[in-house]
């Protein structure tokens, strides 16, 4: 893991164009036996809270406004994740729309006895800033600085045309229910 948030800058508010690592959150979480289930595995629901509060955060420190949640993608759980251990999140905006922002996410399980630290799950959430009666509003521009910024902020417009697609998917399939 690099040490880049000890770098982060002071959170600027009121700007145009902000920068990824003013975004930048690290949430860490112990955990408890109230998380897992009979095996002694962190719930994945458990999880997705974790990182829909950690992304939910990062996403405000880009628009200093209220956020929702529009959009969760993908999320495997491929490595279980232990009672007792540190579930370390780190999310950070990597591209700004009109009113939504794309938000990146990792996640670590980190054993505190060795020092361990293993990748457990990456995902990005789209969150929409919005006004005190719920309605979008624009916000900021972000600038992407380092080259895997600039190719992560080039590909978002892909990732999220197919999370429109999906949606839009998923309204027909909605409407053949009723
Ligand atoms: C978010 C909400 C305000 C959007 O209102 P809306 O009238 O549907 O607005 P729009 O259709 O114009 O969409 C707003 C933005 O969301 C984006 N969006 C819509 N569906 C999306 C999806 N499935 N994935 C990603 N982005 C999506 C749109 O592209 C648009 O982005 P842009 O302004 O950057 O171009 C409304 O859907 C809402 O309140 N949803 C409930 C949110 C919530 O309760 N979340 C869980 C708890 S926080």
């Amino acid at each position: 893991m690099t040490n880049r948030f000890e770098e982060t800058p002071p959170v600027s508010t009121n700007s145009a164009e902000k920068t990824v690592a003013a975004s930048r959150v690290r949430m860490n979480e112990l955990v408890m036996p109230n998380d897992t289930n009979p095996l002694g595995n962190l719930m994945g629901g458990r999880l997705l809270q974790w990182m829909d509060v950690c992304s939910a955060i990062s996403a405000q420190r880009h628009c200093n406004r209220n956020v929702v949640t529009i959009s969760v993608d993908n999320v495997e759980f491929k490595k279980a994740i232990k009672l007792g251990e540190v579930v370390v999140i780190e999310a950070e905006v990597t591209c700004a729309f009109t009113s939504s922002m794309e938000v990146a996410m990792r996640v670590w399980a980190e054993n505190l006895r060795t020092g361990e630290r293993r990748l457990c799950t990456t995902s990005f959430y789209t969150f929409v800033s919005v006004d005190a009666d719920g309605r979008p509003v624009p916000v900021p521009e972000i600038i992407p600085e380092s080259d895997f910024e600039k190719e992560r902020y080039e590909q978002a417009a892909k990732r999220r045309e197919l999370r429109l697609e999906i949606s839009k998917q998923n309204k027909q399939v909605e409407r053949k229910n009723k």
